[in-house]
Order: structure tokens, then C-alpha cells, then sequence
């Protein structure tokens, strides 16, 4: 089980969880992006005096099995033994491909995440989930296995772009839908286009903690924690589609984009309420703007939604709602549902 800290003092708390953390070395990963922007933030702490960094490339494209076999390299080159200990400091691709280095080097050695990215903060570096790409494929290989501790500090967020801001709000969005009114309406009435970080580092814990709940119901994902892939259908269709047009968009672009048909079936299908959905749609379209995709595009998002690695069978699942918090998991659509909801998405309300 990890625990789960939201900063006031990250020396304090970094030192505290380290020495929790029996250890022999201490490394730290980073990318080329958090080496400059992040390492300067922590690396004169004396709880890391000595610690070895090991960075790779940034962004998603260096979720690789070479990025994970230049970690595996540092650490044996570096000395690591099964009691040393991994400090992962970075976005989702760090968090991720750290916690399956560190799970897998020896059998497993400890390893603490200090997300940087509001994305991380909110979804990657809590629950367990690590893993690389690979085949082409997503998050293709890896394992669940939980950090011993996450920090989350929302300094981090003062040098993140306003885009990968936005890109986590989206999954903020998301636990919102799942969780309670209040949430959603504090959410929607939040500027995260101009953000006071007080408020945001507030609204990041009771994000986390609405991820916690259903993680700690349902670690391995064999029902609840289907929840959390709402909007994520569509979502990762219109991922696939813009990466293949070389035009990629942020996840979290995608996800806000997804939850706006999803919300559709929704409301077609469990009778979520109308007015919410138009919230919603209302605010993601005037915070992420728009997918130019046309009716063209269907049989290829279809395709992708088919190929999705969350479904059996081959019948596409949704996580859909019946209301705010009322979760209906394992839900189907026909093609013409679909089709409909594609068209509510480029049409809009
Ligand atoms: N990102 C969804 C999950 O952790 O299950």
C-alpha cells in the first residue's frame, strides 16, 4: 500500500519517507526536462547527498525497452543492490517506466514517486499501474506494484505549461463525473486557464483521494476501477487517430475530448442528466478546443475503439454514468449509438 503525501514541506517529507526506506544507494531518475527544471528543486537536501541521477529522453517516446535497459544499466553499473532505493521524479512516462525499473531490478527494490506534472499528480504515480511501451502498443508491458510513497508537490506545477496543465485538469474532470456534485461544481467553476495554485494543490488532493477509493477497492482493475476509464473509449481512438495524422494532442486533450460522446451515451443510455452534460461539453470545448474529425474518420475510430485493450471479445466497453458518482461499468453501445454520439461531439449541443 502506498502512502500518499501532499507536501507543505518536501524536505521534511523526502527525508521522512527516505528513511523509511531502508536503503544502501539512493537513485533518482529523471528526464532531460526534469533534470534542468526539477533535480535543482531537491538536490542539495542532505537526505540525497550522494544519490546517483540516471536520466533518459523526454515525452512519451522514450517510454522504450532501451530507455528501461539504460535504468536497468545504471543501477547494476551504479552499484545497486536489492536494498537500494528509487526516487522517480517526473511525469506520467518517468513515473511509469521508473516503477517498472525499479519492480523488476533484483526482483524489486523500493521506490518513492515525486510526480512534477499535474498528469502524474493526479493519475499516473498513484495506483500501482507501471509499465513501457512496446510493439507499438501503450503501457504494453508491465506490472501493478505500488510506489512506497508519492509526494505531491504543486511547486512543480509553476514551470509546467499551461497545455500539460490543462492536459491533467482533464482527469480531474474525470474524477469529478465519478465522485460527487461538489466536486464537479468546484472543478467547473475553476479557472485552469489562469489557476491560483493554492486552490488547485487543494483540488489535486481531493482528486487523488477520489482515485485512492477506487484503486484501493479494486487494485488489479476487475471492476470498479473501470470507473477511472471514463472518457478514455473515445479518448484513446482520438489519440490514436491524431498521433497516426503526426498531429498529436496531450492524453489528457484526448480524454476531455472522450468524455464529451461518452457523456452522449450517457445520457442516451443511463439517463445521465442533460444539464451536467452541457456543463461539461460547455467547459471542455472552450478549455480544449476541438478534434477536427469528420464522419470520414468513424470507421477508423470505431476500428481503434475495437483494438482497445480494455475490451472482451472484441465488443467495445464503456464506462458510463447514470449520474454524477452513479458508475455503470462494462457497458456496450451499438454502431449507430456510437455514430450518433460521434456526431453530438463535432456538432456539439
Ligand atoms: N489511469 C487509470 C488507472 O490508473 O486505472
Amino acid at each position: 500500500m502506498q502512502r500518499v503525501i501532499i507536501s507543505k514541506d518536501l524536505q521534511a517529507e523526502l527525508t521522512a519517507a527516505i528513511a523509511d526506506c531502508e536503503h544502501d544507494r539512493i537513485f533518482v531518475l529523471t528526464d532531460t526536462t526534469t533534470i534542468e527544471k526539477c533535480w535543482p528543486v531537491i538536490k542539495d537536501f542532505p537526505s540525497l547527498e550522494g544519490a546517483t541521477t540516471i536520466t533518459i529522453g523526454a515525452t512519451d517516446v522514450a517510454k522504450t525497452l532501451d530507455s528501461i535497459s539504460h535504468v536497468w544499466e545504471c543501477l547494476q553499473k551504479g552499484g545497486a543492490t536489492r536494498h537500494s532505493l528509487m526516487i522517480n521524479l517526473g511525469g506520467g512516462m518517468i513515473t511509469d517506466l521508473g516503477g517498472f525499473a525499479a519492480s523488476t531490478f533484483k526482483r524489486g527494490i523500493n521506490f518513492i514517486n515525486i510526480p512534477t506534472t499535474l498528469l502524474s499528480m493526479v493519475d499516473a504515480s498513484v495506483g500501482g499501474k507501471t509499465g513501457i511501451n512496446f510493439g507499438g502498443l501503450k503501457n504494453e508491458i508491465g506490472v501493478f506494484n505500488d510506489s512506497k510513497y508519492v509526494i505531491l508537490c504543486t511547486e512543480f506545477l509553476k514551470t509546467l505549461d499551461d497545455a500539460n496543465l490543462r492536459s491533467g485538469y482533464a482527469e480531474m474532470l474525470k474524477h469529478g463525473l465519478i465522485s460527487t456534485p461538489q466536486h464537479w461544481q468546484e472543478l467547473i467553476a475553476f479557472d485552469i486557464t489562469n489557476p491560483d495554485l493554492a486552490v488547485l494543490q487543494r483540488m489535486v488532493a481531493d482528486s487523488v483521494a477520489v482515485k485512492e477509493r477506487v484503486v484501493e477497492e479494486d487494485p488489479h482493475e476487475h471492476g470498479i476501477r473501470k470507473a477511472l476509464n471514463l472518457g478514455h473509449t473515445m479518448g484513446h481512438a482520438f489519440e490514436s487517430w491524431a498521433m497516426r495524422r503526426n498531429k498529436p494532442v496531450l492524453h489528457g486533450y484526448a480524454v476531455a475530448y472522450g468524455i464529451i460522446p461518452e457523456l452522449y451515451l450517457a445520457v442516451k443510455k443511463t439517463n445521465f442528466p442533460v444539464e451536467v452534460m452541457r456543463q461539461a461539453v460547455t467547459y471542455i470545448k472552450e478549455v480544449y478546443g476541438m478534434l477536427p474529425i469528420t464522419c470520414d474518420d468513424y470507421p477508423e475510430l470505431i476500428e481503434l475503439m475495437t483494438h482497445d485493450k480494455k475490451n472482451t471479445a472484441g465488443i467495445i466497453n464503456f464506462t458510463l454514468l447514470g449520474g454524477i458518482g452513479d458508475i455503470r461499468i462494462n457497458q456496450t453501445a451499438a454502431m449507430k449509438e456510437i455514430e450518433e454520439a460521434m456526431d453530438f461531439f463535432r456538432e456539439g449541443l
